[in-house]
């Protein structure tokens, strides 16, 4: 059978993650190479039989790329190089056989070079064109090709994803909503053995980990509460009888939860400027590491991203009832955060 190759992206920190999943789901004889030439984010697979398939029902990554040549970027007059190695690129790509097939250039450049990104797309659309009588179109192309220069290296590649494959449909999504990938990868790195019962996500905003958690335990229990009304009436839109949802501060697990226990509890408190700016993180953080230890049950897990780690480190010393399994940094944005992972001492 042949061997199939495939490049991945994911949230710089999750590249592992993505790696197993796919192993889960085309098995284990996948072999990957995690953050190629350090490319954070990335991930390069190959594997045979259906390997695109099983790819394109993945949820911990972004986009799916296939690759198909690299060549080196001369310092001398580099986009006419390119448009020209495009150029002799295109016929081999099989997505470009109807002559109505509509195309784009995509770049993501990275270090410092005399063009810019734009510059890459328009050279190497027009080497397609050189080649090839194909039409340009900016949105709803049949064939995205990519033409990423790092250093002086270009790869060229079409990219199999439209839209991200993290976009799932939502009803509600507040600007704060957690990637949906993000979610999926907390919960794949709670390391259970078994499907947990119930799960409580106390700071539940648009509920994408108990969207997650759905899918990934059909079973399973899901509970969530918010602060904010509005909030908890949104997640309620999205999760309908799938979850209960109730309004209430996770400062204070103890009251909106009296009636419940968890063996897994997977949330991100607010982080970013405009939630964490002025606000007691860690204060906030204490009180909630407290109250979820008093609803686990003996053995539970809490999965937590924290922006503020010193800060939720503290916290997790002054409470004393959590012991730490795995931390992990990821890149979200821009935004370092900590990934911990928890277990009821
Ligand atoms: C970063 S968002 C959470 C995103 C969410 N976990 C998801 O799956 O999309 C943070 C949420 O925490 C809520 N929040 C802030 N402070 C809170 C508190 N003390 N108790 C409960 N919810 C709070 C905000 O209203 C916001 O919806």
């Amino acid at each position: 059978m042949r061997l199939q190759h495939l490049s991945l992206t994911t949230d710089p920190g999750l590249e592992d993650v993505a790696l197993d999943e796919l192993r889960e789901l085309a098995g284990p004889t996948v072999a990957g190479v995690l953050r190629p030439d350090g490319r954070a984010g990335h991930l390069r697979v190959e594997g045979e039989g259906d390997l695109l398939g099983s790819a394109l029902r993945m949820r911990s990554i972004h986009h799916i790329v296939r690759p198909i040549a690299e060549f080196a970027v001369p310092d001398a007059e580099p986009l006419r190089a390119i448009r020209s190695a495009i150029a002799e690129i295109a016929p081999a790509i099989p997505e470009f056989g109807p002559v109505e097939a509509t195309f784009r250039v995509t770049c993501a450049r990275s270090g410092d070079h005399p063009f810019t990104s734009e510059q890459v797309e328009r050279e190497a659309g027009a080497g397609v064109r050189d080649a090839l009588p194909r039409a340009v179109r900016l949105k709803g192309m049949d064939v995205e090709v990519r033409c990423d220069v790092r250093g002086d290296r270009a790869q060229v590649g079409v990219q199999l994803t439209g839209r991200s494959l993290s976009r799932r449909p939502g009803v509600y999504r507040p600007h704060t909503s957690l990637r949906a990938n993000v979610a999926w990868a907390m919960l794949a790195l709670a390391h259970l053995d078994a499907p947990p019962t119930r799960l409580l996500d106390p700071f539940v905003g648009a509920g994408t980990i108990l969207s997650e958690a759905a899918a990934r335990w059909p079973q399973v229990g899901l509970f969530g509460s918010d602060r904010e009304a509005r909030t908890a009436t949104g997640a309620r839109q999205n999760l309908g009888d799938r979850a209960e949802i109730r309004e209430g501060d996770a400062r204070r697990l103890g009251q909106v939860w009296p009636d419940h226990t968890f063996d897994l509890l997977v949330t991100n408190p607010p982080f970013g400027h405009r939630l964490a700016g002025d606000a007691d993180l860690g204060s906030l953080y204490r009180a909630f590491l407290e109250g979820a230890a008093d609803r686990a049950e003996p053995g539970a897990r809490l999965v937590v991203l924290a922006q503020r780690r010193g800060d939720f480190n503290r916290a997790l010393r002054a409470v004393d009832r959590w012991e730490t399994r795995h931390v992990r940094m990821i890149e979200l944005g821009g935004l370092y955060v900590g990934l911990f992972v928890l277990a009821l001492r």
